[in-house]
């Protein structure tokens, strides 16, 4: 059955579940999935990690030049799990933005050929929406509204989700990411990229009480976060330790400034979802993979008796089933794209106010 958040009638009537293609190439994931409403049939990821680690981040170029090798293969590859072929599809779904442009090229100029040759609805899909639709595979009948946080590589945004699309952008950062915080300190660690699991696993031994590091616009009394400046209060504690020649413990650090982050993006979230009379909160991004930060939320939700929701584990960073999931939604409100569709690497969300 199609859930009533949908609104087609004529589609609902028909009963009619269509099996989407997706395809997701925004940064150094290649990704392509076959999904059905909320179920995911396959889903594959090929991640460029150990290509750019050399280089300490992405590597733009090289990342579209991955993809280009990848991506013919991980789409047979989904379909052959399955027992599916071309002509089983009833669309294609690409992320168009925001990403990379060369990146997200690749996936819509191979997303744009298969939906002309096959004859099939084309879906381009929000990236960072795709990350609030990921919560729905195993949380099928979450129901807006309520608060989305989505903590990615490039993105921190607080968002009220009062329909699926249809979003109010409550705040988000001012300069850096979330997650290019937990880079950028990983790179100051001397961890290799990306610093985000990187640091999750040495703050796991460290003591998070050890150094004092600021929390930036922590009483704010509005949405926005800031992550630069914790991350410069890290390069001045480590330089001031070692000035001094003090016997100090990498992973401290990587635990006080982990802990730094997740008072912020707490603090902030609790307070959006009671102001908004809300009890039902979703993290999404790559940062959300974060075990200790998954065990804070949850914690502090039990206590002020909220539902706090999470991606599994794999559809947390980047992959192509939630952009199947979302592309769903769009498919059944016949939301498709022409063959002239662009990528667009600044794309934000789609706000309604
Ligand atoms: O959502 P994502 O895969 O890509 C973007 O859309 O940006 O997010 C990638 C970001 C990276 O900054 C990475 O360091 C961070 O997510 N990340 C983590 C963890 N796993 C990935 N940050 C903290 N803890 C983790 N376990
Ligand atoms: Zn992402």
């Amino acid at each position: 059955m199609i859930d009533d958040v949908f609104s087609n009638p004529e589609l609902r009537t028909l009963n009619f579940e269509p099996l989407i293609l997706a395809i997701e190439t925004s940064c150094d994931e290649t990704a392509a999935a076959l999904t059905r409403r909320y179920e995911i049939l396959s889903s594959l990821v090929s991640s460029q990690v150990k290509d750019h680690q050399p280089y300490g981040g992405v590597v733009p170029e090289l990342a579209s030049r991955k993809h280009i090798t990848a991506i013919n293969f991980l789409i047979d590859e989904a379909l052959a799990e399955v027992n599916k072929s071309f002509d089983d599809l009833d669309g294609v779904a690409v992320s168009t933005g925001p990403g990379l442009v060369g990146a997200l090229m690749v996936g819509v100029a191979c997303a744009k050929t298969l939906a002309f040759v096959l004859n099939k609805p084309l879906i381009a899909v929000n990236h960072l929406e795709a990350h609030i639709f990921s919560v729905l595979a195993g949380n099928p009948h979450l129901k807006p509204p309520f608060i989305c946080l989505v903590i990615s590589g490039g993105h921190t945004l607080l968002v009220l989700v009062k329909e699926f699309a249809l979003y109010q952008l409550l705040g988000q950062t001012l300069d850096d990411a979330a997650g290019e915080a937990f880079d950028k300190v990983g790179k100051l660690l001397g961890l290799p990229y990306p610093g985000g699991p990187q640091i999750e696993k040495a703050a796991a031994r460290g003591n998070k009480a050890a150094f004092d590091l600021p929390r930036p616009l922590l009483n704010s009394d509005d949405f926005n976060f800031s992550f630069s400046g914790l991350k410069t209060a890290v390069v001045y504690l480590l330089r001031r330790l070692k000035e001094q020649k003090k016997d100090f413990r990498l992973v401290d650090v990587a635990a006080s400034f982990q802990e730094a982050v997740a008072d912020v993006l707490l603090s902030k979230t609790i307070r959006a979802v009671n102001q908004h009379g809300l009890k039902s909160i979703a993290v999404v991004g790559g940062v959300s993979a974060n075990n200790y930060l998954r065990q804070k939320f949850e914690k502090a939700a039990a206590k002020d008796q909220l539902q706090v929701i999470f991606p599994v584990k794999e559809l947390s960073t980047d992959n192509a089933a939630m952009v199947g999931l979302a592309a769903y939604h769009q498919y059944i409100n016949k939301n498709f794209s022409g063959l002239d569709v662009g990528v667009e690497p600044n794309l934000g969300l789609p706000a309604s106010s």
